[in-house]
C-alpha cells in the first residue's frame, strides 16, 4: 500500500472513530478515556445525558413512546498493579476473562499519575526452560511487569502505584490495505461505535421510541454498569451491542461458535447470560432481510453480555444481543470487518425505526 492510499484510508471518519476508541486505555473500572470520547459525540447528538452512579454514560434521544435501551460497554480487558517487588519488578491483578498464555511476551501501558508508562510481560527465556516444559503454558501467577526500574524508588518516580490500571499496548491499524481492521478491545469499543453513528443518523432521522443510548462501565467483571444503568432507565426493551466471537481461526470447532469473519452482523440466540425474546428475534431476522443486511446467528456457551442485566431490570424486559464479529476477542490482538461493522449500524437504526408502541407492546405479549 502507497502512502497516498494510506493517507486517504487514515482521512475516513469511520476509521478514525474505530483508531480513536480502540487505542483507548480503559480497563474496566478505569475508563474515563474512553468515556471521554463518548461523551464527546454523544452529548451533542442526545436532549439529555446524565450518568449512573458508577460512571456510565445514559444518553436520551426524545421523550415519549417506548423506553428503548441500546447499550455497549467501555471497558477492555486490563489489569491493577498489586505489588511492586524490591527488585522493581511489578504484579499484577487481572481485570476480565484473560487467557493465561495470552498474558506472556506482550507491551502494556499502565496509567500512573504521572502518565502513560510502558512496560512488558516477560517470558520465560527458551535457554533455560528445561526440554519437558517447553510446550506447556505457564499460569498467571508468574506473569510480572518490567518498566525497566532497578528498585522501588525507581517505579514510584514513574509515577507508578499498587491499583493503578494497566491496558494491551495494541494499536490500530487497517490491515494491509483490506477491509479488516486490527486492534485491541473491539470487545467492545466496536459496539461503542455502532452506537456513535446509530446514535447519530437517528437524531437526524425519525423515529417513534424514547431512546436511552447507554456506555456503560465494568461490563468485563461482571456487567455492573449495565446493572446499575438499567435501573434507572427501566427499558421496555434492551439490545446489547457487542463484539461476537467467530469460528472461522483454524482449529476452531462449529459447535463452539457459528459466526464468520465479513459475513454481516449476528444476533445471539443463546449464551451463558440471557436468552433472546422469541419475537424480537424474528423481528431483527424480518428487518435484516427487509434491508437486505446479511444477518448471522451465534450460541456461545462460555459468554456473558449486558442484555443479561437489560432483561432483569424494571420487571422485565424482551432483549437481543447484536454483535459485529470479531476475531480473537480478549487478546492484544483481535480483528473486525468494516463491511460487518456497516452492516451492524444499518441494522440497529432500521431496527430502532420499526419498534414503535405496538411493536413494542406485541413483544411484551405473551
Ligand atoms: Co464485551
Amino acid at each position: 500500500m502507497n502512502a497516498f492510499f494510506a493517507a486517504l484510508l487514515l482521512a475516513d471518519p469511520t476509521i478514525q472513530l474505530l483508531q480513536q476508541l480502540a487505542d483507548a486505555h480503559g480497563p474496566s473500572g478505569f475508563e474515563e478515556p474512553v468515556r471521554r470520547i463518548m461523551v464527546e459525540r454523544m452529548k451533542p447528538a442526545s436532549d439529555r445525558l446524565k450518568y449512573d452512579g458508577l460512571g456510565s454514560v445514559i444518553a436520551e434521544q426524545g421523550d415519549s413512546g417506548p423506553r428503548v435501551m441500546v447499550d455497549a460497554h467501555m471497558d477492555e480487558l486490563g489489569g491493577v498493579i498489586r505489588r511492586v517487588t524490591p527488585e522493581g519488578w511489578l504484579t499484577m491483578q487481572m481485570l476480565g476473562g484473560w487467557l493465561d498464555q495470552a498474558l506472556f511476551d506482550q507491551r502494556w501501558i499502565i496509567l500512573g499519575s504521572k502518565g502513560p508508562v510502558h512496560a512488558i510481560t516477560g517470558i520465560r527465556d527458551i535457554h533455560i526452560v528445561p526440554q519437558d516444559e517447553r510446550t506447556k503454558a505457564y499460569p498467571r501467577e508468574m506473569v510480572f511487569l518490567d518498566v525497566g526500574a532497578k528498585d522501588p524508588a525507581e517505579v514510584a518516580a514513574l509515577g507508578i502505584a499498587p491499583g493503578d490500571p494497566v491496558a494491551p499496548d495494541a494499536p490500530f491499524m487497517v490491515l494491509n490495505g483490506s477491509q479488516n481492521y486490527l486492534g485491541k478491545a473491539w470487545d467492545d469499543r466496536i459496539g461503542c461505535a455502532v452506537l456513535v453513528l446509530a446514535m447519530e443518523r437517528l437524531q437526524k432521522a425519525r423515529h417513534p421510541n424514547h431512546l436511552f443510548w447507554v456506555a456503560t462501565v465494568q461490563e468485563e467483571i461482571g456487567l455492573r454498569g449495565a446493572h446499575t444503568a438499567s435501573e434507572l432507565v427501566r427499558p421496555e426493551v434492551g439490545i446489547a451491542i457487542e463484539g461476537g466471537v467467530t469460528r472461522d481461526a483454524p482449529g476452531t470447532h462449529p459447535e463452539e461458535a457459528q459466526e464468520l469473519l465479513g459475513h454481516g452482523p449476528a444476533m445471539f440466540l443463546y449464551d451463558s447470560s440471557q436468552l433472546p425474546n422469541r419475537k424480537l428475534v424474528a423481528l431483527v431476522r424480518e428487518v435484516a432481510q427487509s434491508q437486505r443486511i446479511p444477518l448471522q446467528t451465534d450460541l456461545v456457551q462460555g459468554y456473558g453480555d449486558d442484555s443479561a442485566e437489560m432483561q432483569k431490570a424494571g420487571g422485565g424486559a424482551p432483549t437481543i444481543n447484536i454483535v459485529v464479529p470479531v476475531r480473537f476477542t480478549h487478546s492484544h490482538n483481535g480483528i473486525v470487518n468494516r463491511q460487518d461493522f456497516d452492516h451492524t449500524v444499518d441494522l440497529v437504526v432500521a431496527l430502532l425505526q420499526r419498534l414503535d408502541a405496538k411493536t413494542v407492546e406485541s413483544l411484551r405479549a405473551f
